[in-house]
């Protein structure tokens, strides 16, 4: 099977990777210091989160992370793409670090690279300290400048053994999610909000772009932003005019700024919401990237919502086509043209997928398997996608499968599974699925290609 994936398209020094976030997986929410964050607000307020689940044990890999690493091993990884916990390391989200908590990353670090595995770390990914969101979080400046000084000092600490740094993982899901459709923490539905929490998320982006470049000579600095092709649900002007401003909503909002363009104008009139601007923002905010990342998961069919929230375009379920347990899309072409947009239209030099994969509902046998063709069929046509993608011309240097382990899914909190390991959240037992061994050969088959 993975004869048919076209492996030879990849470069022999191309990244095989699995990805996680922390609160996804970590546990020990209180554990060595820790503060709250808002998605352990978010989660334990009743009603947020599917079955009123919290991250407060997940896969229990602050304790069992040798074990974690054990299973990359297994996998054949190059890297892992893991995130670090804000609350962990400054628990009032500014002033005093909490040597605790940094230690479990400069252990985890340590023990990544003697197993061969290179880390590559996101700075942000949601877990905003509660103390901050206290304070006004992402509506307010000052969550931008505090990021940046976590990210001095995480680099700081981490720099001399890891070279490849993201600052925010998928900020269009922190913004318009968690400020504008309220399902994510912090749980708001304000359009002024949303808007300004996506202006300083991409300020503090690139205030710790610069600031890890400060403390890490060398580094190799990106962001992981998450994209879907948009179509129209029909040749009707209206539905055409909705998938623009669909495509700006999601796309061209988070790419156009941080690649000089600036804020896109028709946008920001459809949002009529003043953005807190300050000279030389959008220079911080545009500073040359090392590379990109890019999240995908399903595309995006719409039609004109003129009642309906921002932006007035509505996500349609095309009837008939193959679907993932979240009920997205199975789509992989979608990854091809994201991936020839970023290269063609922005001009991004390196490219990575840092996530991509799907939730099924799994089931383990009688004798402990755990059999899921359905993830692996997922996981081979989006690579071979990627194949596509590099024969015409796309700078792709990495793959990281969305997720080595079953994790907490948000909202959804543990029924949605994404894991290429299974995990039995009672005893906290590993499983290897079926798409992990396919996993393992696709890497294996890519190796052997190597000179
Ligand atoms: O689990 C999430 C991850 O945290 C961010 N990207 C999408 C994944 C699947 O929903």
């Amino acid at each position: 099977m993975s004869d048919s994936l076209d492996l030879a398209a990849f470069p022999a020094d191309f990244t095989w990777g699995t990805a996680t976030s922390a609160y996804q997986i970590e546990g020990a929410a209180a554990e060595d210091g820790r503060s709250p964050s808002i998605w352990d607000t978010f989660s334990h307020t009743p009603g947020k989160v599917d079955n009123d689940d919290h991250g407060d044990v997940a896969c229990d890999h602050y304790h069992r992370w040798p074990e974690d690493i054990a299973l990359m091993k297994r996998l054949g990884t190059d890297a892992y793409r893991m995130s670090i916990a804000w609350p962990r390391v400054m628990p009032a989200g500014d002033g005093p670090v909490n040597a605790p908590g940094l230690d479990f990353y400069d252990r985890l670090v340590d023990a990544l690279l003697t197993a061969g595995i290179t880390p590559n770390i996101t700075l942000y990914h949601w877990d905003l300290p509660q103390a901050l969101q206290d304070r006004g979080g992402w509506t307010v400046r000052d969550t931008a400048e505090h990021l940046a000084a976590y990210a001095s000092v995480v680099a700081e600490r981490l720099g001399d053994r890891v070279t490849r740094w993201a600052t925010l993982n998928e900020p269009l899901c922190s913004a318009w999610i968690g400020h504008l459709e309220g399902r994510m923490a912090p749980g708001l539905t304000d359009l002024t909000a949303a808007v300004q929490a996506s202006y300083h998320l991409l300020l503090a982006h690139g205030l710790a772009t610069r600031a890890i470049r400060a403390a890490v000579p060398g580094a190799q600095v990106g962001l992981v932003t998450n994209h879907s092709t948009v179509e129209a649900a029909s040749t009707r002007p209206e539905d055409i005019a909705a998938a623009t401003r669909m495509d700006g909503h999601i796309n061209r909002w988070w790419l156009d700024p941080v690649y000089g363009r600036g804020f896109p104008a028709d946008l920001r009139e459809l949002y009529g919401v003043e953005l807190p601007e300050r000279p030389g923002d959008l220079d911080t905010i545009a500073a040359p990237l090392d590379w990109h990342g890019l999240n995908y998961y399903f595309p995006a069919t719409v039609t004109d919502d003129p009642r309906g929230p921002v932006p007035y375009a509505r996500e349609i379920r095309v009837p008939d086509v193959p679907r993932t347990g979240m009920d997205w899309q199975i789509d992989a072409d979608g990854l091809e043209a994201l991936l020839l947009r970023l290269t063609d239209d922005y001009g991004v030099r390196e490219l990575y997928v840092t996530e991509n994969g799907s939730a099924f509902p799994d089931t383990v046998s009688p004798e402990g398997t755990v059999h899921d063709p359905d993830r692996a069929r997922y996981l081979e046509q989006h690579v071979s996608a990627c194949a596509r993608a590099v024969r015409k011309g796309a700078p792709l240097a990495g793959y990281y499968a969305w997720s080595l382990l079953d994790n907490f899914e948000w909202a959804y909190g543990y029924d949605k599974r994404f894991g290429l390991v299974h995990v039995d959240y009672e005893t906290q037992t590993r499983t290897l699925k079926t798409s992990g061994r396919r996993y393992a050969d696709i890497i294996r088959a890519h190796r052997q290609m190597r000179p």
